[in-house]
């Protein structure tokens, strides 16, 4: 049957959603499945159902799209998605949220503030430092793609970051910087069957691994195999593996970590539901190195396609 590649979109993302949607699109089609770009934010949703598609890969990216707002509108279309479903979506997309439930289930992340729409006079943000310490991180909780994030470095940067976040999401999130290494993990599959990929180990110049440097530039560094020791590299699998199973993920994901530089012990920081599929991307990344090529990553997200 017809398959709609969903890429595009209207978030902060779209310009990421759509290099991603060009790559899923040409493997798809190289596969011999029947894909057809749909991007939502120029034609209704309802339009899935006359055109006589019946399966639809998900690549969008942020808000309308990796929230479960999407995936609740095919929930009611009656079409399979691949990906997680609305409430796994929705969390995930929600780093404090996550954060949240990954705490309760005791799994390692970096201590956090949130600082509420209501809670940003001078005197609260000004606080943040007292208690998670310099430097820290800065972010709106429901974007991607690093995108309104400030690494803090002292007290007179609070504000402007603080601001900078708010622009992207009225709640603001406030989080331990942890330095060390920053690694990403893949995960393929649903519930028992779920397995994580080999680890992504990233080399940002001066850490600085930001839209620029994501999409655009060749400056970082990517090592997998990670050259992690195997200890570590099963540790952080393991860890993802119980992230996404906390969140109730489905079909794919993609957690992002940091590894503690003195004591090398692995905190999470965000688990993706709709990751990144352009040609820099982590999690083709991660599949090529256990054998998995980009046209055939594609082919098994999508028979993980489900309601
Ligand atoms: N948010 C981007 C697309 C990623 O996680 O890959
Ligand atoms: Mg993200």
């Amino acid at each position: 049957g017809k398959v709609a590649v969903l890429m595009g979109g209207d978030s902060a993302e779209r310009e990421v959603s759509l290099m991603s949607g060009d790559g899923v699109l040409g493997a798809l089609r190289a596969r011999g499945v029947d894909a057809h770009a749909f991007d939502p934010s120029t034609r209704a949703l309802g339009e899935l159902k006359s055109d006589g598609f019946d399966r639809c890969f998900i690549v969008l990216h942020g808000r309308h799209g990796e929230d479960g707002t999407v995936q609740g509108a095919l929930e009611l279309m009656g079409i399979p998605y691949t990906g997680s479903g609305v409430l796994a979506s929705s969390l995930a997309m929600d780093k404090v949220m996550t954060k949240r439930l990954w705490l309760a289930d005791g799994l390692s992340t970096p201590r956090y503030a949130r600082l509420a729409f209501d809670q940003q006079s001078r005197e609260q943000v000004r606080a943040v430092p007292d208690v998670l310490g310099l430097p820290l991180i800065v972010k709106p909780p429901r974007e991607g793609s690093s995108i309104g994030v400030t690494k803090v470095q002292g007290y007179s940067q609070m504000q402007e970051a603080v601001e900078l976040a708010a622009r992207y999401d009225p709640d603001v999130l406030c989080e331990e910087f942890i330095e060390g290494e920053e690694v990403t993990c893949a995960i393929l599959g649903t519930g028992q069957y779920a397995q994580a990929l080999p680890v992504v180990r990233i080399a940002a110049p001066d850490g600085a691994y930001d839209y620029q440097n994501k999409y655009f530039t060749d400056d970082v560094k990517y090592h997998c195999p990670s050259g992690l020791s195997p200890e570590l590299e099963a540790e952080i699998q393991h860890l993802s593996l119980a992230a996404y199973r906390t969140l109730g993920c489905r079909g794919w994901g993609r957690a992002d970590l940091m590894i503690r530089a003195s004591d090398r012990k692995p905190f999470l920081l965000e688990m993706n539901t709709s990751p990144g599929m352009t040609s820099h991307s982590l999690v083709p990344m991660a599949a090529r190195a256990a054998g998995i090529d980009y046209e055939e990553l594609c082919v098994r997200v999508l028979s993980h396609a489900a309601l």
